[in-house]
């Protein structure tokens, strides 16, 4: 899907394919600098993380394995409750092992803080966080993100695995909506 296919929905583009790119290829880099041949646990929280994951591990130089993550704002039904469920949890024991917690956006970060939290009760040998976006004016949480892509705005953003009612996930850029499609 492209710019064309998004037609009056999309209000502008934030970030192009080319510079997420570029961007990756530098967020690898230190990844690799930082882990220096050790073997790490990437773990993807779904859905979004899906694109990052894959295009950021393709890069890596690091010996990684994959595990998913499928998590869930309880009750409320906003996603920034900061109470979090389980809907997948990880095939892997984490014991022992280096963890990297891949994300596609920290917006409040109170999913994170919640992960970092449950993933730590599990005796890692450490835990770190890499995430393509950040929305620092919305951030509740002090939480440390070891590598980041880029800091945005405050807006609703959608593309690189970022939905709106479950679309848009697989927009190669990030971008902002128009507001009618908030409209309906
Ligand atoms: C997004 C994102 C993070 C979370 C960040 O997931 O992938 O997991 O929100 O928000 P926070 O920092 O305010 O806690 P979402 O709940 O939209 O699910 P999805 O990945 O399936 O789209």
């Amino acid at each position: 899907m492209d710019a064309l296919d998004m037609g009056e929905d999309l209000a502008k583009v934030l970030i192009s394919e080319d510079e997420i790119a570029t961007r990756l290829d530098e967020m690898a880099a230190e990844i690799d600098r930082t882990y220096a041949g050790e073997e790490v646990l990437l773990i993807g929280v779904l859905n979004g993380a899906v694109m990052v994951m894959a295009d950021l591990s393709r890069r890596l130089h690091t010996p990684v394995t994959m595990d998913w993550m499928a998590v869930s704002s309880y009750g409320s039904g906003t996603r920034s409750s900061g109470v979090v469920r389980i809907l997948k949890d990880l095939s892997t024991d984490v014991h022992g092992k280096h963890l990297l917690i891949v994300e596609d956006i920290i917006d409040s970060g109170l999913t994170l803080s919640w992960l970092v939290k449950n993933l730590s009760s599990r005796e890692p040998a450490s835990l770190k966080i890499a995430t393509l976006l950040r929305k620092p004016e919305a951030a509740q949480t002090d939480l440390q993100v070891d590598f980041c892509g880029f800091d945005i705005p405050n807006e609703f953003v959608i593309g690189y695995g970022l939905d709106f009612a479950g679309r848009y996930r697989n927009v190669p850029f990030v971008g902002t909506l128009a507001p009618h499609v908030y409209g309906g």
